[in-house]
């Protein structure tokens, strides 16, 4: 069976997950850009995804959740991030995510690992270490970083933006799952975020998105629907009024 992950910065997010089955529920540091505006995912802070863990864990209490550390913590020290990462398990995550297979990142790894920290490695496009997205086709890099992380304890991969192929070798090399998001059918599961497959997020149209909903354009005409019936006093009615 196939591993279902879709992100949550929010309780309400979370709970219809959690209601709809979802086998983990990632807080994504695309929370930078989904929830808060920014351009790519570098300038959130700890403690915004500290924030998004404990709404999250309140909405999906029995549901395993991967916090990503962001980019702002992985550049400190070792202990530093030690100290992080216990921050976002006593936040509600189960699993901590980091970005890329660096030696410095795979000494953080095992760090973690040593403290019973249970973590998601992330290959392929790796939003905190480029400016715009990009199909990572460098095949036997890929196998490198994914056994250093895999060596290093990690409990499975996340594979963005990897052509088909090698997701494919890669899922069958390897002894740990792999999660693609662009990276073809053949992972162990599939991950993408929320907001961009309910169409609530549409600033970002990548090839591998599918829109399961409109939500942005519901919204709109709700708000316009509101508005509207505000402004011509049919909201609130007898049936909403004391
Ligand atoms: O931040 C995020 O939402 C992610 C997914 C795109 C895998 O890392």
């Amino acid at each position: 069976m196939k591993i279902t992950v879709l992100t949550a910065y929010d309780f309400n997010t979370a709970r219809a997950l959690a209601d709809a089955g979802i086998d983990y529920i990632l807080v994504g540091d695309s929370l930078a850009m989904v929830a808060h505006g920014h351009q790519n995912t570098k300038k959130i802070s700890l403690g915004q995804m500290l924030a998004s863990t404990r709404a999250v864990r309140k909405g999906a209490p029995t549901t395993k959740i991967i916090t990503d550390i962001p980019l702002s913590e992985v550049q400190k020290s070792k202990d530093q991030v030690l100290d992080a990462a216990k921050k976002i398990i006593t936040a509600g995550a189960n699993i901590i995510k980091i970005e890329n297979a660096s030696k410095e990142t795979i000494e953080q790894i095992k760090l973690l690992r040593d403290n019973n920290i249970y973590v998601m490695g992330h290959i392929g496009y790796t939003p905190q270490s480029y400016d715009k997205p990009v199909l990572v086709k460098e095949r036997d890099e890929l196998f490198a970083s994914a056994h250093k992380l895999q060596e290093a304890g990690v409990m499975g991969i996340v594979l963005e933006m990897i052509p088909a192929v090698i997701a494919k070798e890669l899922t069958e090399n390897l002894q740990i799952p792999t999660i693609g998001i662009g990276a073809g059918v053949h992972c162990s599961g599939q991950v993408l975020v929320s907001d961009d497959m309910l169409g609530r997020y549409n600033l970002f149209e990548p090839k591998f998105l599918k829109r399961y909903a409109n939500q942005y354009s519901e919204s709109v005409s709700a708000f316009r629907e509101y508005i509207q019936e505000v402004k011509e006093e049919k909201f609130p009615s007898q049936e909403h009024s004391y």
